[in-house]
């Protein structure tokens, strides 16, 4: 029971405005990915293009899942949703309005969801004791770092075996962003994920990634098969660390 993402010379972007000019990457089971990049470089629209918000012009994205081989591209966000990627979007995207349950059970959307709705939030609120603790509190009435908790949590409704998750440092607490990344390293343990993690923040992100690649203009600069190939490099060295 195994599943892979293979990214194949993508190409894609907004209109005229090409982003991605022919990126080829693997997401291999069971694994946490770091994407790298300053801003600007394309781990959004990278992301975008797994989870179907963005449509590849060129390229391939193959999913295989337990033996089955998909053309993710040719997938509705719906059916990639289905067959086991969810993504916690850049900025969260919660309904501030609505309380934690409510932005809960809006990530089980989907009908195979829904069945497993009251084992999921269970699930959720093990993990995630504050969320229980606020769960008819409106989502907007907590802190940065409980948002992000709970957008992570809201991913986790659909049963992912494949968690996007985009850039979770953004706009937080330096020890806020520490206990986010933490949790997603606890979170992959206890329900056996495979992590795609999009961060800018190089030092906290290789805290759980196990590799990862890096993103410049669109094009894949760097390929690392260990976090300390990453952290070794030039290209990181000068992107990140000041030297
Ligand atoms: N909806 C859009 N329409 C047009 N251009 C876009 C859109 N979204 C992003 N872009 C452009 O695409 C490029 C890559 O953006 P993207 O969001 O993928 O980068 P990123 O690496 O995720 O950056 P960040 O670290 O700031 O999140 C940027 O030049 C951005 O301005
Ligand atoms: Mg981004």
């Amino acid at each position: 029971m195994a599943v892979k993402i293979t990214v194949q010379e993508l190409h894609a972007g907004y209109g005229a405005v090409q982003v991605l000019h022919g990126i080829s990457i693997e997401v291999r089971d069971g694994e946490t990915l770091a994407l790298l990049g300053t801003n600007g470089n394309g781990k959004s629209t990278l992301m975008k293009c797994l989870i179907g918000d963005v449509r590849p012009n060129l390229g391939q994205i193959t999913l295989e899942i337990d033996g089955v081989r998909l053309d993710l591209a040719q997938l509705s966000t719906n059916q990639i949703v289905d067959f086991g990627i969810s993504i916690v979007p850049e900025g969260r995207r919660l309904f501030p309005q609505l309380t934690v349950e409510e932005n809960l059970q809006l990530g089980a959307y989907r009908k195979a969801a829904r069945a497993k709705i009251s084992e999921n939030l269970d699930y959720c609120y093990d993990a995630f004791s504050i969320l229980k603790e606020k769960r008819h509190q409106p989502a907007g009435s907590m802190s940065g770092g409980q948002q992000q908790m709970l957008a992570i949590a809201r991913a986790l409704m659909s049963s992912p075996r494949i968690l996007l998750v985009d850039e979770p440092s953004v706009g937080l607490a330096p020890i806020m962003v520490s206990q986010a990344i933490a949790k997603i390293g606890e979170l992959k343990e206890r329900f056996g994920l495979t992590v795609v993690m999009a961060e800018q923040n190089f030092q906290e992100a290789m805290r759980i990634a196990d590799r990862g690649y890096v993103l410049v203009h669109g094009e894949i600069a760097l390929a690392a098969e260990t976090a300390a190939e990453l952290k070794n490099s030039d290209l990181i060295q000068q992107l990140y660390l000041g030297t």
